[in-house]
């Protein structure tokens, strides 16, 4: 049965957005989700209806384990730190989650049990031998993105565990010519392992029915959906050996439930707390097997193969409600561009609050100004939203706002006058947008609900303009006072239809009009006269935006700790040094000391690890220097340096050498830069950056571009403009006099 939609029932409803996982921060690609939700669930409190929203972190799966052994935490540590900054980050953007839980809880270890033993019982799961690659010196089996070798089918090298990226051509991590593990670069083994598999493939007819039964799923999401059907559902593997980060298997010592078993569990664990604490019901109980309840998810086109085939599968072999909608929306851009690390443009929650005069409301604005219900990509054009924020936002709703607040108090001592026949017409008029508006907001359609709160202000400025109040209070005061009044209402009624978008700031304006409880605020006072005879005095203005934020360029040197392990004089150059360096064992562009990866966390939808992560070998280079002159042998020989690790190779004097030592040169003396605390391997950056970014980002660097880097000498730190470079240990200090140039 097709259940009214959510802006209609009179039951209860559950909206969710799509869990974060717990090892990387909220980014703006994420806000556009829980922006977007939030802005429907406001819209819903506002119509009256009785809505819960709920989402919670997702905390297991093999990044999180590796995050978390990397940082040398426990992964709960892990976990609790990314929940404490996930919970803030939303706070911040004013994303009123009801309930926000996480998938590590007591809740969804019931849960989870509970729907593996039913599915077990009905006999949906199934155990079969299957054969994965592990890798014996890690002692672990290997996901698709932590194996690396040849395509099997086109030969290209260096290809991930489960698709070519030249061919396409998809595979098994077992399938890869010469394969290597990407955390110690050993090849891994076959291995076999008894696996636990559920049986999607018997949903395929029940699914196909749904699907066409539902009339609130997007036309673009329906046909994906169904031409996955139609080529065949595979059994679905729900388990992962250990190590893992997850809830053991019952009855299994050394096996867990697949972090995306257990993931969306995490939506019933989070309802389950609600109602724990607020209602005297269990989740099940009031929602997920409540048939007067509505269920509506918030998820991004990337994990729909999940929420529209495994869960609901899993939800009707458990004998819970389906879902009733899905609001899929698409990826953000940036100026056009995917956000990466290696473009520069990865923007943080916390990146956008730090740019002067970025109020989290103009992000919600513009948010709201691109959303439909649809897939396409959202693209975050930073002129379009300097545009929309100053013309739009500031220049028309919050200008008509202020200065009809402004003169209503400098005339009127912010009292309001009783309306003539007149000016009700002229606010009847209104009602027709008022509809439609609302309307807009039910069919998730923001973008229109803003176009027309834009001409809502449109109206009321050139109402106020045409009228002339700063005139007609000399000729006519009574007159002025009810022109005034009218705007006044329409301030009222543009701040109670943009609350869902401008929670804080339409909040701040109808506190002036004596609203209080912000919990309940509904939509019944739409098109009356204002009931306060005198409003608030206050003045509450939206600046408008200078900067945009600007993308800082990364740091384009890849320095990285090294070690001396030998040296001999170079036989044809009597001013050179041929030197055997470690960078550091496990080496290549291993992220000692960068922040924890912030990138997607499950194995199957997760970018790949950046390309320097992917040799992670021991690794030894060839650096010839020219410090004949300043150290004997035995002074170098065992000593940590730092090396400029991504150099053009150069051939001096017929010997190779693969990067370039750091050394400060004031004109007298040349001290060779030596962290102490460091280990070989670290990378050494510019404070303030992130290692990650300068990781990511690698490229070939030019001994010219390397010098107009131009670092120096400051205070005995090593600095590039202000910044004293640093590992994650220390600051790297040299005993080098002032303005002395490092090269
Ligand atoms: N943990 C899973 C979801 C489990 S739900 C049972 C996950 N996490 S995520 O952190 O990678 O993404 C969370 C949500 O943010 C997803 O819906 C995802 O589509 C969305 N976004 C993440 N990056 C995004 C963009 N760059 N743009 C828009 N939304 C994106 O997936
Ligand atoms: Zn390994």
């Amino acid at each position: 049965m097709v259940k009214a939609s959510a802006s209609q029932t009179k039951g209860k409803i559950l909206v969710t957005a799509a869990l974060p996982y717990a090892n990387g921060p909220i980014h703006l690609g994420h806000l556009v989700e829980y922006i977007q939700a939030d802005i429907f669930v406001r819209f819903l409190k506002l119509l009256g209806r009785d809505v819960v929203f709920a989402c919670a972190d997702d905390t297991h799966g093999t990044p999180i384990e590796l995050a978390a052994a990397k940082e040398k935490i426990k992964p709960e540590e892990l976990i609790q730190k990314y929940y404490d900054e996930h919970t803030a980050d939303f706070a911040s953007f004013f994303i009123d989650f009801d309930v926000y839980h996480s998938t590590n809880s007591p809740e969804n270890k019931f849960y989870s049990d509970l729907f593996f033993n039913r599915l077990n019982e009905k006999g949906f799961i199934q155990q079969r031998l299957v054969e994965l690659t592990y890798c014996e010196n890690d002692k672990r089996y290997l996901p698709d993105r932590y194996v690396k070798g040849k395509c099997p089918k086109c030969g290209a090298e260096d290809q991930y565990g489960d698709q070519c990226e030249k061919c396409n051509a998809t595979y098994q991590p077992i399938d890869l010519i010469e394969p290597h593990c990407s955390l110690c670069g050993t090849a891994p083994v076959r291995k076999q392992s008894l696996h636990y598999f559920f049986k999607l493939s018997a949903f395929s007819q029940h699914l196909q029915q749904w699907l066409e039964g539902n009339r609130n799923i997007q036309g673009d999401v329906r046909h994906f959906v169904e031409s996955w059907i139609k080529s065949g559902l595979q059994d679905w593997d729900i388990s992962r050996d250990g190590p893992y980060f997850g809830f053991k298997i019952p009855g299994e010592s050394n096996k867990y439930y697949y972090v995306w078993l257990d993931a969306p569990i995490g939506y019933i664990a989070a309802t389950e707390k609600y109602c724990r604490e607020n209602v005297n019901k269990t989740a099940l109980e009031a929602y997920w097997q409540n048939k007067d309840a509505t269920i509506i998810h918030f998820i991004g086109k990337d994990i729909i193969y999940f929420h529209f085939l495994f869960w609901p599968a899993m939800l009707t072999a458990a004998g819970f409600n389906l879902p009733s909608d899905f609001a899929v929306h698409g990826h953000l851009t940036i100026n056009g561009e995917k956000m990466s690390k290696s473009r520069g443009n990865f923007l943080t929650a916390k990146d956008y609050l730090a740019v002067p005069g970025h109020e989290p409301e103009f992000l919600r604005f513009y948010y709201a100004s691109h959303l439909t219900k649809s897939v396409s990509d959202i693209n975050l054009d930073f002129d379009d939203f300097k545009g929309k924020t100053n013309n739009d936002l500031v220049s028309n709703i919050a200008n008509f706002v202020h200065r009809t607040l402004v003169f209503l108090n400098n005339n009127f001592d912010s009292r309001l006058e009783p309306l003539g026949n007149d000016e009700k017409f002229f606010l009847q008029q209104l009602q027709p947008k008022y509809d439609s508006i609302v309307k807009n907001y039910s069919e998730y359609n923001f973008r229109d609900a803003v176009r027309e709160l834009l001409e809502l202000s449109s109206i009321g400025n050139r109402y106020f303009q045409e009228n002339q109040p700063w005139q007609l209070v000399k000729a006519d005061k009574k007159k002025c006072h009810r022109v005034v009044s009218v705007a006044a209402q329409m301030v009222r009624d543009l701040m109670l239809l943009s609350f869902p978008i401008l929670p804080k700031y339409s909040e701040k304006i109808l506190r002036l009009f004596g609203y209080e409880n912000f919990g309940t605020l509904g939509l019944a006072d739409l098109g009356k006269f204002p009931s306060a005879k005198k409003l608030y005095p206050a003045r509450i203005v939206f600046a408008p935006i200078e900067e945009t934020i600007a993308l800082a360029p990364v740091f384009p040197a890849v320095l990285k700790v090294g070690k001396i392990e030998e040296i001999t004089e170079h036989p044809d150059a009597d001013k050179l040094y041929v030197l055997t360096v470690d960078l550091g064992s496990r080496g290549g562009g291993r992220i000692e000391d960068g922040e924890i990866g912030s990138d997607n966390a499950a194995e199957e939808k997760a970018e790949k690890p950046e390309k320097s992560e992917k040799e992670r070998k021991h690794r030894i280079i060839q650096l010839v220097a020219g410090l004949r002159a300043y150290y004997r042998k035995d002074e170098l020989l065992g000593k940590k340096i730092v090396v400029v690790s991504n150099l053009k190779h150069a051939k001096l004097r017929g010997y190779e050498s693969h990067g370039m030592l750091l050394a400060a040169d004031d004109g007298s003396r040349v001290v060779v830069v030596s962290p102490q605390d460091s280990d070989p391997g670290d990378l050494v950056f510019p404070e303030g950056s992130d290692a990650e970014k300068i990781l990511a980002n690698r490229k070939q660097l030019a001994i010219d571009e390397f010098y107009r880097l131009n670092l120096r000498v400051k205070d005995e730190k090593v600095v590039y403009g202000a910044k004293p470079l640093k590992t994650r240990k220390e600051i790297i200090s040299v005993d080098a006099a002032d303005d002395a140039v490092v090269r």
